[in-house]
């Protein structure tokens, strides 16, 4: 008899659960929640071109960048269903300055906090091009029944309890760890759940992509410059030259090189002297996912997720990938 066995996210959480004997669901919950806020944000990003939400909402970030109205959306939805959880006492954005503390009496005791890129590639979304959501969970630090403290947002990644993504493509995919592997749940519109499409993801221990914004060329470290011209190169014995794939969005640009095999550079430049990707809600669950699927994330000399973070919205030059090209930027960079 044909098997028509789907294992949807809520499925997986649960059968998961009994991997962390202390755990008693509220981990699930949170977990469940991010799910539901996604599916929230995957349907407003999917009628965008036909619903009154393209386009700048005319408000600067705390990053000094142009909001999107989808932007403030998606930022509103995750902290609302984070909340609802009762799970998590408090959230770091990219949105938001400062962490936001649950103080309401059903949420101030929840064991979990939660650092999250509501969209990421924001500015993709008028052409009709991929964006994403990034996000990663700690422990709270603080005692029960306190607000939870700013430093447990400044904690380094290798604490993360679990980390993952969403990308809304072509279909919308959510892609997690917590720590034993990297499952992949593809979005299916018409159950309107996450299955299970991905299992146990594995990255190619080398590749043949190479992305990067190449545009900043000149701009660039000279040890970077002369990995692109390396990329480039050809070598027929080690499958050169690369191709050079850049979307303009972490997720996924990183999605794609997690499932062919490439590197993702984003290096500091003239324009971003300390690199433009934040460590606390890009660059940190970005790092546990590839580390978890077999790759490896650096900042060029440093392993990303042992990084100290000193403030919330700190940049780091970041390069994640499989371990032998970014072993090889490495090279490049400590021989500059
Ligand atoms: P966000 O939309 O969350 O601000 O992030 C955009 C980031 C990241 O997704 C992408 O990799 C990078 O900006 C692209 O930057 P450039 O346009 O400078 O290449
Ligand atoms: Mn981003
Ligand atoms: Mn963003």
């Amino acid at each position: 008899m044909k098997s028509y066995n789907i294992t949807t996210l809520d499925d997986f959480i649960i059968k998961r659960q009994k991997d962390y004997p202390t755990a008693k669901g509220e981990f699930s919950r949170i977990l469940h929640h991010i799910g539901t806020a996604a599916k929230m944000v995957s349907n407003k990003i999917n009628r965008a071109g036909l619903a009154d939400i393209l386009g700048a909402a005319g408000e600067i970030n705390i990053q000094g960048e142009s909001q999107q109205k989808l932007d403030i959306y998606a930022d509103e939805v995750f902290i609302g269903s984070l909340l609802s959880s009762g799970e998590c006492c408090g959230v770091a954005t990219e949105e938001n300055q400062n962490i936001i503390s649950f103080t309401h009496e059903f949420a101030i005791d929840g064991k979990y906090i939660v650092c999250i890129d509501p969209l990421d590639g924001s500015s993709n979304i008028d052409v009709n091009v991929s964006v994403g959501t990034i996000f990663s969970i700690y422990h709270r630090i603080s005692p029960k029944g306190k607000e939870p403290v700013s430093k447990a947002f400044l904690q380094s990644g290798t604490e993360q309890v679990a980390a993952g993504y969403i990308i809304y493509g072509s279909s919308t995919m959510m892609v997690y760890t917590t720590g034993k592997g990297v499952n992949g749940f593809t979005l299916d519109p018409s159950l309107g759940e996450f299955c299970l499409s991905h299992p146990e993801l594995v990255m190619p221990d080398d590749g043949t992509i190479y992305s990067i914004n190449e545009g900043n060329y000149i701009k660039f470290p000279e040890g970077v410059k002369r990995y692109i011209k390396y990329c480039q190169e050809r070598d027929v014995s080690t499958n050169r030259p690369y191709n050079s794939r850049y979307i303009g969005s972490l997720v996924s640009d990183f999605h794609r090189n997690l499932l062919k095999g490439g590197i993702f550079l984003y290096p500091e430049s003239e324009t971003y002297p300390e690199g433009k990707l934040r460590l606390v809600y890009e660059c940190n669950p970005i790092a546990f996912i590839a580390e978890q699927a077999g790759g490896k994330a650096s900042d060029g000399t440093r392993r990303i997720m042992e990084i100290e973070p000193e403030s919330l919205h700190q940049r780091i030059p970041y390069y994640v990938g499989p371990v032998k090209m970014v072993e090889k930027i490495e090279e490049f960079i400590r021989n500059k």
